[in-house]
Order: C-alpha cells, then sequence, then structure tokens
C-alpha cells in the first residue's frame, strides 16, 4: 500500500501535532504518522508533552498543592479543616482524564483540519524530490511518500547505565506520574526541572525526598538570585532534601526498596528509599529515522542537525521540537512546528529564541525570560536591575502567598528590557506581559508607563520596571 502527501510528519507531539495542523491549514495534503501507545495500548496522539510530561504532571501538581493547602494553608483565614484525606487513586483517575479528554481533543482537530492520523513507526527509506518512508503498526507495514518531511520524533529520557529503570522500584517520569502511594522515601536522581516539579507532587503527599545532583550549583540555568531564593524556599519551607554537588555511582534493587551510593565531599555515602526517580536530563529520540542513511546529519549526542529555519541537510526535510538543538520545551516544539508550515507554504517566519519563556511549576512558580544576571555580567553588559518583593504586593498579601520576587534587567543605556526573572505566585500567567515587552523591543520605562490593574500580580512587574529606573513606590 502507498499513499502520496505534501507534507508527512513524524511524530504527534506539541511540534508535529502543530506543524501537521499548520501545514492542512495552509493547503497542504498532510500526513501525521505516530508512534505513541497510551496505558490501553491504544494510540495516543499528543507525544510526552500529553501523555506523560506537561500536563498530567501539572494536574498532579495542582492536585497535590490543593491537598498542601488544606492541611497548612487555611488556618490563617479562620477556616479549620478536620479529617481531609487523601485518595490517591481518584488523584490519579483524575490525571488521566485530563490526558485522555487531551490527547482526543488533538484527534478531533486533526478530523477538523483534515490531517491524515496514522498510528505507527516510520522510518526513511529514500530521499530526493519527494521521500519515502516506511510506517510500521503491527503487523501491517505501508509506505508513505511525501515532498516535504518534518521529523518531529521528540526526546526520551536519558538513561544511567548504573541506574537501570525497571518500572518498579527504578522509574522515570511516567513511573513518578503513576505512583498508586506515596512512596515513604523518594530518591531523585537530578536536581532539575522534572525532579524539582515531581520530587513536590509526592513532597506535598508525604513523601520524605531526596535529590541528588551531581552539580554544584542549585538550578544553574536560572538567575543565581532566583535559584537562591528557591533554595531557601524548597528546602527550608517545603523540606526538600538536596544534595549538591552529589555524584550517584551505584545501585542495589532489593524487594523492599533500593540502596545507591553516591560520593560528596565527605567520601562515598549510602542512601536507601522506597522508590527512585532517575530525571538526569533527556535525549533526542532520532535513533531508529534510518536518517543517516538518506543524508540528514545528527551530531554525537543523537540532535538532528538542522540551521536557523529547522532545515536539515535535505532541502525538503525540516526537523523541530526536542530532536533538535535549544530547549526542550513544548511550546518552542510548537513555535517551530509553525514556523516551518509556513516556510513549506512559502512563507518566510521567524522565530526569535531569545525570547522564548522557561517555567518551572513549583511552589512558588519560577519564571524567565531573556538573560540573566550572571550572562550579563559574563558578557560585561552594564545594565540596571530592578526587583520587587511580592511581600509588598496587595494581591500576594489577600492570596496568603507573598513569597519571592520580580526582577527586570534592563540596559544601562538604552534601557532595553534584557531579562526578567520571577519566582512566586503564579508568575507562569505574569510572564507573558514580559515576554510580549521583550519581543517589542521595549524598555523598562513603557512597563512602567503602562497602566496594571490593582490589586493584582501584575503590580509587582510595574514596580520591578520603576525599580529599574531608580524609582519603585511602593517599597
Ligand atoms: P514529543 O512530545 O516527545 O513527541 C514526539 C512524538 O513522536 C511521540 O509521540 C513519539 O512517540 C513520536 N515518535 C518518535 N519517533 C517516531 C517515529 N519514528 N515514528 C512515529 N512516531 C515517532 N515542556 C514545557 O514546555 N512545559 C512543561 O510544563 C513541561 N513539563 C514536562 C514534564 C515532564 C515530566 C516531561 C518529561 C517533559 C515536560 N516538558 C515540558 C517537555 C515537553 O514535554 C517537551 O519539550 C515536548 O513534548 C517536546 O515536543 P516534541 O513534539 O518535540 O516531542
Ligand atoms: P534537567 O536538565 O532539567 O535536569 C537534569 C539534572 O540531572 C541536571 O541538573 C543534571 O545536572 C542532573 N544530572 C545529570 N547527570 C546526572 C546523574 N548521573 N545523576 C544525577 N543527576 C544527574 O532535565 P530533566 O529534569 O530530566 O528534564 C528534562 C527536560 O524536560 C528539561 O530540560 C526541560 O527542558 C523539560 N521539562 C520542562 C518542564 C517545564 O517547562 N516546566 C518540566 C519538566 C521537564
Amino acid at each position: 500500500m502507498s499513499a502520496t502527501y505534501d507534507v508527512a510528519v513524524i511524530g504527534a507531539g506539541p511540534g508535529g501535532y502543530v506543524a501537521a495542523i499548520r501545514c492542512a491549514q495552509l493547503g497542504l495534503k498532510t500526513v501525521c504518522i505516530d508512534a505513541w501507545q497510551g496505558a490501553s495500548g491504544k494510540p495516543a496522539l499528543g507525544g510526552t508533552c500529553l501523555n506523560v510530561g506537561c500536563i498530567p504532571s501539572k494536574a498532579l501538581l495542582e492536585s497535590s498543592e490543593q491537598y498542601a493547602h488544606l492541611q497548612q494553608g487555611l488556618g490563617e483565614h479562620g477556616i479549620t479543616v478536620k479529617n481531609a484525606s487523601l485518595d490517591v487513586s481518584r488523584m490519579l483517575a483524575r490525571k488521566d482524564k485530563i490526558v485522555d479528554k487531551s490527547t482526543a481533543g488533538i484527534a478531533f482537530l486533526f478530523r477538523k483540519n483534515k490531517v491524515d492520523s496514522k498510528p505507527g513507526t516510520a522510518r526513511f527509506v529514500r530521499a530526493g524530490d519527494h521521500c519515502v518512508l516506511e510506517m510500521v503498526n503491527g503487523a501491517v507495514r505501508e509506505e508513505i511518500t511525501a515532498r516535504f518531511v518534518i521529523i518531529a520524533s521528540g526526546s526520551i529520557p536519558a538513561a544511567l547505565p548504573l541506574f537501570p529503570v525497571d518500572g518498579e522500584r527504578v522509574v522515570d517520569n511516567a513511573g513518578a506520574l503513576g505512583f498508586q502511594e506515596p512512596p515513604k522515601r523518594l530518591g531523585i536522581l537530578g536536581a532539575g526541572v522534572i525532579g524539582l516539579e515531581l520530587g513536590s507532587v509526592w513532597r506535598r503527599l508525604g513523601s520524605e525526598v531526596t535529590l541528588f545532583e551531581p552539580h554544584p550549583a542549585f538550578l544553574a540555568m536560572a538567575d543565581t538570585q532566583v535559584a537562591g531564593e528557591a533554595w531557601k524556599l524548597f528546602t527550608k519551607a517545603q523540606g526538600l532534601t538536596i544534595k549538591l554537588a552529589a555524584k550517584p555511582t551505584s545501585l542495589q534493587v532489593g524487594k523492599n526498596g533500593v540502596s545507591i551510593e553516591y560520593q560528596d565531599a565527605e567520601g562515598t555515602q549510602r542512601f536507601e528509599c522506597d522508590k527512585l526517580l532517575v530525571a538526569a536530563g533527556r535525549v533526542p529520540n532520532t535513533a531508529g529515522l534510518n536518517a543517516e542513511a538518506v543524508g540528514i546529519k545528527r551530531d554525537a549526542r543523537g540532535f538532528i542537525e538542522v540551521d536557523e529555519h529547522c532545515r536539515t541537510a535535505l532541502a525538503n526535510v525540516y526537523a523541530i521540537g526536542d530532536c533538535v538543538r535549544g530547549p526542550m520545551l513544548a511550546h518552542k516544539a510548537s513555535e517551530e512546528g509553525l514556523a516551518v508550515a509556513e516556510r513549506i507554504a512559502g512563507q518566510k517566519p521567524e522565530l526569535n529564541y531569545a525570547t522564548i519563556p522557561s517555567v518551572i511549576y513549583t511552589a512558588p512558580e519560577i519564571a524567565w525570560v531573556g538573560q540573566t544576571e550572571q550572562a550579563l555580567k559574563a558578557a560585561g553588559t552594564v545594565f540596571r536591575k530592578g526587583v520587587f518583593w511580592f511581600m509588598a504586593n496587595g494581591r500576594a498579601q489577600a492570596l496568603g502567598d507573598t513569597h519571592g520576587f520580580v526582577k527586570v534587567l534592563a540596559d544601562d543605556q538604552t534601557d532595553r528590557i534584557l531579562g526578567v526573572h520571577m519566582i512566586g505566585p503564579r508568575v507562569s500567567e505574569l510572564l507573558g506581559e514580559a515576554v510580549v515587552a521583550m519581543e517589542f523591543a521595549a524598555a523598562a520605562e513603557d512597563l512602567a508607563r503602562i497602566c496594571h490593574a490593582h490589586p493584582t500580580l501584575s503590580e509587582a512587574l510595574h514596580e520591578a520596571a520603576l525599580a529599574a529606573l531608580g524609582r519603585p513606590l511602593h517599597q
């Protein structure tokens, strides 16, 4: 069997499904091939993000935050709740329902936009004016011919050879989203984004959580002032144990638990826990594409090599999302998908990588866009900074959530905003304004002169911009 298309998209994660929808909207006959199977063994669109990433983790973060809030956060409101109890299976069922609804939503959008959706694993057979792909789904084999191919095959958890995941005692993100009860002691290898988000979930539900991070600095990719504040809140207030400069070296899995050894400044240490989450980064999922055989290049780590427009070594093959350079983020994958679809249709879109936002959904949340203070210092850029603490924000006080601050970094000469860094309540939602400002090359004064509703958390951004001009009003 053989079918011919204008565009074949490999992968239906947030990169691939968005690219496929946009291609179809632009009048291109489009097929999207995706290998993901849900827990029931049925095809499930949406990739890592919808199935075992962004969406289920945020569902559990929300549930666990509600539980923590009930237990600790209502006393000062004069509300006492007796006999709050935890039903983890119901919490997981809610999460699964959200995932099912989201993945079904992609199937609906494919039908609506007339994208052909094919479950199966695709690989390149031939390249040329038209590329030929082979798609395998169980016993079914199909050949697909397309003028253009968009590779959006995403990423998988980085395997640590000394710490093999068995899905039982030693798990990856998928396993840690499905613990049937809070493990009494949860060990986590890697104090990165997944470690902190999923560590927060199980800590709030009652686990003792210990993270092991070989790097000596905490959250090295974030602004150091934000990382310092996060460290205090996560370790002192929330009780996460985070061991920095601690390199895990060996694993023993027993019937009743897991024992690991790690090296720190004092030598070899031992740690015992009930479950171990391996969250030591992710690697591109490109091994099975037969890419090199048709002339597509991959780098030493397996990322598909692309130019600034996501074009591979072949003029009619593009690659987007986690399988190419840049941050492994769903919105980055989607924006690349949009841009590539429009480029294939003859348009000239440009994606501004300098304004891709980052968010860590801990409590408080961490969010930033642009350059960090340490990066600006290292580059010798002369800048001004304005910091405003949520403690002095009326809405944060009313919410009873006053931790953290907003920081605006602006060029000393031009006043152009170079970076905005936040830690505090719902800052993921405040970040959008900073992204828009930077995208429009705004100055700190532009933000300072915009009227912000009162009382809102967004006033903290307004005040931080005023502070960058040396004239804060409320502190
Ligand atoms: P993926 O989502 O990985 O999708 C790739 C798809 O391609 C998969 O369905 C895969 O099965 C399929 N595929 C692979 N090879 C083939 C093949 N040969 N043939 C057919 N199909 C194939 N990012 C955020 O921005 N915000 C978050 O809050 C966030 N939270 C996360 C939480 C967790 C626990 C994890 C693990 C990740 C999180 N991420 C988050 C990262 C985000 O999930 C990824 O950046 C995003 O999913 C990448 O999208 P993608 O389309 O490139 O790839
Ligand atoms: P990460 O890169 O954020 O963190 C991995 C951590 O593991 C690093 O701090 C690293 O130093 C450490 N590490 C490396 N080798 C190790 C070892 N042998 N033992 C112990 N620790 C080790 O990667 P993570 O947390 O796995 O997440 C993968 C990616 O998924 C992120 O980089 C991010 O792009 C994406 N993601 C995004 C989220 C968001 O946007 N909110 C949420 C979760 C994931």
